[in-house]
């Protein structure tokens, strides 16, 4: 995980593919201006977006001003933008058709002539995945993937997700990708690990020596991770429909938090010595129990309730959701990790749309004190110490610690030690974006997903999957909306002596 101010970025064109989607004028131009403003991008920086339907280089320019003035992080700076514009431009083609990579590949040639060097290639895959296949068929048959081999300009492509929907098609898009591009130039996108607070975790259990003696089963008692969000499908009920919360969250979002807090420390700050602690970690999650009455997975659908006080209906109800969808909405597992450090220690991990509020926080809960002073006292147990990090929203870290009420009795409350990042840095940190762009560029896939990262998650997860699959609705546990996800899910907890910290 490199410094991301300035590094040596070689000359450089983007092409995204999907340009006209949503993602690129809400999240990647939004990026690359901002990279921009901070001088980041390399001198000769150009970007084609390629799409299906025709848009002339006029249009895309001044489409994707329009986006800059709505989503970017910072006010839109004449100059900064006077400079990009001019590298700017569209590229019409369908993904399969050989003829419009060569045109392509032309027009990359005619820039690589005007700058007068190698430029490196960045190829952004952000289609649906109908798209992906055709597209890296295409760079490669059309020698653009291998463009600069084995140099700093060497062409590197960026995936979206979904990859994959279960091991089978995970595998056969990583074997697809490694035919034409080698590990080393491929970035499958995560964009929680380009958040401020995911990068934090390796350094504050690192570059901390409070943290690593206690972080083990002889004092966790249990771990709980929760991506929640208040919305809804919104208007992506047509993708969401046939993902369901575990494909869409769990699968990489959530498993990559999990494999952070429980990964070895790695023996150096390298990509690969990251990923590959990353990957024991993944490797080290049991299969999950299926079937009642230990089953470790919960998954539910959210009814009509109140979201923040606004009447929300139900997901079987939303535009673009069929009435007898039994896609899941929300999903809660509970995780056991075979290794020395975990063994017998449970993590809860759950996301969830139309929850009561949009949190995303690991809770580390040690073991409770003995209760030979004060619990003895009180007769009531001691509170166990909480270590929360808050991933998003009021972004920070809390501990909980048990602490004297003033007064002439012996009472004891658990008080909060709290740190937030606005507080203490102040607001307007680069967005998840920008960080992994600026660092594909730079070829340091740290936060990114590693091929055998994916699949072992999957793999983990695909036969919950496909029992869920076998099981139609039958299992499938009702939410309303606001509230914290289906009863099963609370009880998942409780049969093991717990209970949801997040929800009190
Ligand atoms: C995306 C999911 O990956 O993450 C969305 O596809 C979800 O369904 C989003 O809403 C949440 O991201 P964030 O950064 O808002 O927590």
């Amino acid at each position: 995980m490199k410094n991301s101010g300035k590094r040596s970025i070689p000359p450089t064109v983007m092409v995204i593919f999907g340009a006209s989607g949503d993602l690129t004028a809400r999240k990647l131009v939004p990026a690359l201006f901002n990279l921009s403003l901070d001088h980041l991008l390399p001198e000769n920086f150009f970007l084609i977006g390629y799409g299906r339907k025709h848009v002339s280089d006029d249009d895309f320019r001044s489409g994707l001003k329009k986006s800059l003035s709505a989503y970017s992080r910072r006010p839109v700076n004449k100059d900064i933008w006077d400079k990009l514009e001019p590298g700017v431009s569209f590229h019409t083609g369908a993904y399969d058709d050989p003829s419009s990579f060569e045109e392509l590949k032309l027009k990359i040639e005619k820039i690589e002539e005007m700058v007068g060097g190698p430029i490196q290639c960045m190829f952004y895959l952000s289609t649906p995945p109908s798209g992906f296949l055709p597209i890296l068929e295409n760079l490669g048959n059309s020698g653009l993937a291998r463009l600069h081999k084995n140099t700093p300009s060497a062409s590197k492509v960026i995936i979206e997700k979904p990859f994959g929907r279960d091991l089978n098609s995970a595998r056969e898009l990583n074997q697809m990708i490694n035919r034409r591009f080698s590990e080393s130039q491929v970035f499958r996108i995560d964009h929680y690990l380009g958040k401020e607070t995911v990068q934090s975790l390796l350094v504050q259990r690192f570059a901390n020596s409070i943290f690593e003696p206690v972080w083990n089963r002889n004092y966790v008692s249990s771990v709980q991770i929760t991506v929640s969000e208040d919305l809804g499908v919104g208007s992506r009920a047509g993708y969401y429909d046939r993902s369901g919360a575990m494909r869409d969250m769990i699968q990489n979002h959530v498993m990559q938090l999990l494999a952070l807090t429980t990964m070895e420390p790695p023996s150096s700050l390298d990509p690969e010595a990251i990923r590959d602690e990353k990957v024991k970690a993944l490797q080290a999650i049991k299969p999950l129990k299926l079937n009642d009455p230990h089953a470790e997975v919960v998954r539910g659908v959210y009814t009509e309730g109140l979201v923040g006080g606004e009447k929300a209906i139900g997901y079987q109800n939303e535009n673009g959701v069929s009435s007898t969808s039994y896609t899941e909405t929300y999903a809660g597992l509970c995780l056991q990790l075979d290794n020395w450090r975990w063994k017998g220690v449970p993590f809860y991990i759950r996301s969830g749309k139309r929850l009561a509020r949009k949190v995303s926080e690991i809770v580390v809960q040690f073991t409770r004190p003995p209760a030979i002073l004060f619990g003895h006292d009180s007769r009531q147990p001691l509170s166990p110490n909480l270590l929360t990090i808050r991933i998003q929203p009021n972004e920070g870290v809390g501990l909980s610690l048990n602490s004297k009420t003033p007064g002439l009795e012996t009472k004891l409350q658990p008080v909060n030690l709290s740190f937030g990042y606005e507080t203490t840095f102040g607001s307007n940190t680069p967005e998840a974006y920008e960080r992994l762009i600026l660092d594909a560029l730079a070829g340091d896939g740290t936060l990114f997903i590693r091929g055998d990262e994916a699949e072992n998650s999957w793999g983990l997860l695909t036969p919950v999957l496909d029992y869920w699959q076998s099981m139609g609705n039958h299992g499938l546990e009702e939410y309303a909306a606001g509230s914290w996800g289906p009863l099963a899910a609370d009880k998942l907890l409780l049969q093991r002596g717990h209970e949801w910290i997040t929800n009190k």
